[in-house]
């Protein structure tokens, strides 16, 4: 049965972040990072690492979606729905109170964009908005 908890150890982390060929984190980034998460979710199998989520944010306004993984033998099996889901519902219960409105963003990978229109996220740039940037910046 998969069960969903908030708790990740450095190698589940990279185990997981490995898998879909992203880069590794240090110590030093995972222990500053993790424990700052707004919302954070892990997937479980028995006990083993399956799937993660996780959103980080200014605690008013602002919340952006990282981290975002289902190992590649539990995809398709509605994991990333339900991790989305639960994040969706703490946006509702816990991020905003009624009648304010917060700006959830995240960074598509690739062609996963129609994953996340399943829940509303829209696809930049459009006519009104444009696109969203990034960089990777390593320190020699
Ligand atoms: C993207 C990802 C998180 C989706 O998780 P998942 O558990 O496989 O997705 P689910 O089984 O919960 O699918 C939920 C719905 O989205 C759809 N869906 C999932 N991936 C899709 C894709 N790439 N394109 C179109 N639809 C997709 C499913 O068909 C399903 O539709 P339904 O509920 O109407 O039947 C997963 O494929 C993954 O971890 N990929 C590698 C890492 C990655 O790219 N993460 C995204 C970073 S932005």
């Amino acid at each position: 049965m998969i069960t969903f908890d908030k708790s990740i150890s450095l190698e589940e982390y990279n185990g997981l972040r490995r898998l879909v060929d992203w880069y590794e984190v240090s110590e030093r980034q995972f222990i500053t990072s993790i424990p700052k998460s707004i919302f954070i979710t892990v997937g479980r199998d028995d006990g083993k690492v399956i799937s993660m989520a996780r959103a980080v944010g200014d605690g008013g306004y602002h919340l952006l979606v990282v981290d975002v993984i289902v190992h590649p033998d539990y995809q398709g099996q509605g994991i990333g729905r339900q991790m989305i889901t639960q994040l969706i519902d703490f946006v509702h219960n816990d991020y905003i109170e009624p009648g304010e409105t917060t700006m959830v963003s995240l960074l598509s990978a690739k062609d996963k964009e129609p994953f996340y229109e399943k829940f509303g996220f829209f696809r930049r740039p459009n006519d009104e908005r444009g696109s969203g940037m990034s960089m990777f910046y390593t320190q020699k």
